[in-house]
């Protein structure tokens, strides 16, 4: 496949089987990962691998984190309905939805000439070349966030610095259902062409 045919084949698939990709795959996704463009040559990127146990470690920290934002809205000592508790449970779980979820990372970088933001597009970059490589391997992936992505508590539990960025929770694994093809916005409403 070439890289416009495997972009345009790429989907993100949010359902997977239990299957856990091997680390060498892991690996060449990582190792395409850092061969982004990035400014500077800073190479921003860091990269933490979650699977098995770290998955559910870190899901009580985010249930943790959504049930104090969640006791902020209502009176003190209210208990929590039975919504907000499903709520509780999804954000205890989700990262269980695949074998595998990379965090992935975007340093803030103490040199001057850094531009905060030109940081987040090389690591969002470095994303997409993980996207790529995941597909062309046969294996599914996507690209989520969420608020727990700018929450400091599970900014501390993966021990990243809290003017850091995580700018994707990689969910990794094997498909468990068919894709659809994807209907972009015609490039024709989306583009001005000057000087031709
Ligand atoms: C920065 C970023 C954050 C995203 N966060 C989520 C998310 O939290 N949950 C979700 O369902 N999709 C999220 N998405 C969208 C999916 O990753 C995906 O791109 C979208 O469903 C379109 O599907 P496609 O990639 O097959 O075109 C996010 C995408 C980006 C770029």
């Amino acid at each position: 496949m070439t890289v416009y045919e495997t972009i345009r084949r790429r989907r993100s698939i949010g359902k997977m089987t239990g299957q856990r990709p091997t680390r060498e795959q892991i690996e060449i996704i990582l190792t395409a990962a850092t061969h982004a463009p990035n400014h500077h040559n800073v190479q921003p990127w860091r990269f933490i691998v979650l699977a098995g146990e770290a998955r559910a470690a870190l899901g009580e920290i985010m249930a943790a984190s959504l049930a104090r934002r969640l006791e902020s809205f209502g009176e003190p000592g209210e208990p929590l309905d039975d919504k907000k508790l499903a709520l509780l449970n999804k954000e205890r779980t989700k990262l269980q939805r695949s074998p595998v979820v990379i965090v992935v990372v975007a340093e803030r970088s103490q040199q001057s000439n850094i531009v905060e933001i030109e940081n987040i597009e090389a690591v969002a970059a470095a994303t997409q070349n993980m996207l790529l490589v995941a597909e062309e391997l046969g294996l599914a992936a996507m690209w989520r966030t969420g608020d727990a992505a700018y929450d400091p508590r599970v900014k501390q539990w993966l021990d990243v610095e809290p003017d850091d960025h995580i700018v994707a929770f990689l969910y990794l694994g094997y498909p468990a259902i068919p894709r659809l093809e994807r209907q972009p916005v015609p490039v024709e409403e989306k583009t001005t062409w000057l000087g031709w």
